[in-house]
């Protein structure tokens, strides 16, 4: 029985050797130490050994339990160890790999040129107002001087919410908006979207954006004018830029001009860009009219003023060659990243 016992005993802890995972060890366990185990089996037969005999092979069953449950036990933590390493080395950070790139986004090119020029005209001393989109016929229309059948007043050109009510066609409603509430000196831009009834091409959006500009007075000239849009276009589009006024007309402003700037691209030497004139046009602008001025309650007799209004998108286009406006709309990755 003796000899059993020590056989039962190098078997098992061969079999312990063996095991490679808790499930196979738990099996081994079962197989010496179970109810129907090799070990039970024998010590069931004890009943039959003498008296004298029974406590020495007691004894011995005893340490080969133990034996074995020793054994069971260290190699449960040697597997438990193991297991916990290869998980770690699954687990491995490399530190050195290079990280993963995090596209910040960015500002839309409009934006940028917006930005561009609030920060030019901040700088020569004008204060930013804002104005809404939504607007009245009267902001919009009648106090700016615009006679009843202004072609620009029909349903074909302007968006009506009601007889009374559009989106408002151009930022020159701010204007008067800010005369109506500020005693002069005034000075002024407002940078924002306007809205016409035309239909997407090349050069037109139902949607698009201003930077308009008030300057009210005493003593205000056309002098001051031209100083003031001569500083804009060097600082927008390089000093070598200079502009010119073409005669024209707007109801809000007399005299009125188109001003023009050297084509940017050939310095006015004719390009395709400047379609071979070598100027390119910037913006409208003139005197405001004695009659705004009165609408608005200011003394025309005492004070004088200029203003002008620029197309955002043009400048944008023209600054950066583009020969499409509604690229800025049309949210593909490809063309805004190149800004
Ligand atoms: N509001 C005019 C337009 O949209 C531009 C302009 C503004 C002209 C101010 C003169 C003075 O065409």
């Amino acid at each position: 029985m003796q000899e059993e016992l020590k056989n039962i005993e190098s078997c098992a802890i061969e079999d312990i050797k063996n095991t490679n995972t808790s499930e196979e060890i738990d099996k081994v366990r079962v197989k010496y130490l179970g109810k129907k185990g090799e070990l039970t089996k024998v010590l069931r037969g004890m009943g039959k050994l003498s008296s004298e005999q029974r406590p020495i092979i007691g004894k011995i069953a005893n340490i080969v339990r133990e034996n074995i449950e020793q054994s069971i036990v260290s190699r449960i933590n040697n597997i438990k160890q193991e297991e916990l390493n290869n998980r770690l080395k699954g687990e491995v950070i490399d530190v050195t790999m290079p990280g993963q790139k995090i596209t910040l986004g960015k500002k839309h090119p409009i934006t940028q040129s917006m930005d561009d020029l609030i920060g030019i005209f901040t700088k020569m001393g004008f204060k930013v107002v804002e104005g809404p989109e939504v607007e009245s016929v009267y902001y919009n229309f009648e106090a700016l001087n615009a006679a009843k059948n202004h072609p620009s007043r029909d349903m074909s050109d302007t968006f009506y919410i009601d007889e009374n009510t559009i989106l408002r066609t151009q930022t020159s409603p701010v204007q008067v908006r800010t005369m109506e509430k500020t005693k002069p000196p005034i000075r002024i831009i407002s940078p924002g979207r306007c809205f016409r009834n035309d239909t997407p091409d090349a050069t037109h959006t139902p949607m698009f954006h201003q930077l308009e500009g008030l300057v009210v007075d005493k003593g205000i000239t056309l002098g001051d004018l031209k100083g003031t849009l001569e500083v804009f276009a060097k600082y927008f589009f390089g000093s070598q830029t200079k502009i010119k006024f073409r005669p024209h007309y707007f109801p809000f402003t007399e005299p009125s001009a188109e001003v023009d700037a050297t084509c940017f691209k050939c310095v006015g030497k004719g390009c395709s860009l400047c379609k071979g004139s070598g100027w390119i046009e910037l913006l409208g602008a003139g005197m405001v009219h004695p009659n705004v001025l009165k609408n608005c309650n200011i003394d025309p007799e005492i004070y004088s003023g200029f203003a002008f209004g620029m197309g955002i998108d043009r400048l944008t286009m023209m600054k950066y060659g583009i020969d499409d406006i509604r690229l800025f709309y049309e949210n593909d990755m490809r063309f805004l990243n190149q800004f």
